[in-house]
């Protein structure tokens, strides 16, 4: 008989969603005249730019033909993507080489599949509440974790502690589920932590194209030293609508090295490599065509359009709550709105009380760690009349 790998005992049901399907559906069943209204999706709603379709249309055309026909790409992805990817961070003022850029089919798989670069006995550090990603992938390979409090005391944005022992630390921001977005001071303190303690920083980067602060970074490599300590993860999904298409990127500077038990240097960004190109095939070349499109000027503009639009929603959500004196994380430089459940309530109560007062479906914050327990997170990714009509139904509830 194989042994089986029984860390899998050790994750926690992941009954969020199902639950809140669950509890949607049955509402649903017995109120079927009643118009439910879901501002708790992390799923983009608009389509994709024409500049990305008329790009994969372009790209199959391409695959048809024997003399543009590709078959198996580069391991780390088509140059011209990598380097439009590697000029998009220049016009940010970011300086990331093409080589350190690795394309993927999207940032779950990358936060997911980094824990391979990781051996055992490390302290990994994550805050609370999270992305659960971070913390399965970890229990799936035997880790414990270490939660940081993420709370209204800090808002929503832990610092590391002096005293504090960490290897590895995972950093979102703009935060899932949060909104909460760190500053150039703040991830300093961050990037000097981890190198004074050798750590190394995962850095979650999703929603940067969601940041319109100027002044705060949309790269862990805006910050000097970065390069040293860090690995950072972004995803065209909410960028630019490929949920459904599926790409995304990972930068592992070169700089990023350490050394091993018996005194031999660690290239991560070889490593990396390796891993990548033992387990994984690749992103579609019609994906890659289609994704280099979102770093054209036309095709970024286009994104900037949808991106504008949800933006508009999270301010329509943020105006209400704010009207009705509900203290709220979130709504600006990112899609999700964290707010303090009102009356006391716990983030499931308030998620029924939602429901069934006024049709309007979010995300518990317990779903995401023990300080979500009093919060809940709206998205600004549903359609704009549907989030003016949520928001009028709960101006009148609260
Ligand atoms: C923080 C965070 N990271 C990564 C992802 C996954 O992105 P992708 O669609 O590129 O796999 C998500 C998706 O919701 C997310 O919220």
């Amino acid at each position: 008989m194989p042994k089986i790998n029984e860390n899998y005992l050790n994750l926690k049901e992941s009954y969020l969603f199902s639950e809140i399907a669950h509890r949607v559906d049955e509402y649903k069943k017995n109120n079927p005249d009643k118009d439910v209204i879901r501002l708790g999706i992390g799923d983009v709603t608009l389509p994709l730019s024409k500049a990305c379709v008329d790009a994969l249309h372009d790209a199959a055309d391409q695959m048809g033909k024997a003399e543009t026909f590709k078959g198996y790409g580069p391991e780390k992805g088509y140059e011209f993507l990598r380097k439009a990817i590697s000029d998009y961070y220049k016009r940010n003022k970011v300086d990331v080489d093409p080589d350190e850029i690795f394309i993927s089919d999207g940032a779950k798989s990358d936060t997911g599949n980094i824990t391979d670069m990781f051996g055992s006995g490390n302290v990994v550090v994550v805050p609370d509440p999270v992305y659960p990603v971070y913390v399965d992938s970890n229990i799936m390979c035997g880790r414990e974790l270490t939660y940081i409090d993420a709370n209204a005391g800090n808002d929503f944005l832990p610092m590391p502690d002096k005293n504090m022992q960490a290897d590895v630390i995972y950093i979102c921001s703009p935060n899932n589920p949060t909104g909460a977005v760190y500053n150039h001071a703040q991830l300093k303190e961050w990037v000097d932590y981890a190198i004074a303690n050798q750590a190394v920083i995962l850095f979650d980067s999703a929603y940067e194209a969601f940041i319109s602060d100027p002044s705060l970074p949309r790269s862990i490599f805006a910050i000097e030293g970065a390069k040293k300590c860090a690995i950072e993860f972004c995803s065209l999904s909410k960028t630019a609508g490929f949920t459904g298409t599926r790409c995304g990127y990972t930068v592992v500077p070169k700089d990023l090295v350490f050394i091993s038990s018996t005194g031999k240097e660690l290239s991560i960004n070889s490593m990396w490599n390796r891993r990548q190109s033992t387990k994984f095939n690749g992103t579609s070349y019609i994906v890659q065509y289609a994704a280099a499109q979102v770093f054209t000027e036309e095709g970024e503009r286009q994104c900037q359009e949808n991106i504008r639009y949800y933006r508009e929603n999270a301010k329509i959500i943020a105006d209400t709550l704010k009207k009705k004196g509900i203290r709220f994380f979130g709504g600006v430089n990112s899609p999700y709105i964290w707010f303090e459940c009102p009356n006391n309530m716990d983030s499931w109560e308030m998620f029924d009380y939602l429901l069934n007062n006024i049709q309007v479906v979010g995300t518990p914050g317990a779903g995401f760690g023990k300080n979500g327990q009093n919060y809940f997170r709206l998205t600004s990714f549903g359609s704009k009349e549907n989030t003016i009509e949520a928001m009028k139904r709960f101006e009148k509830l609260f």
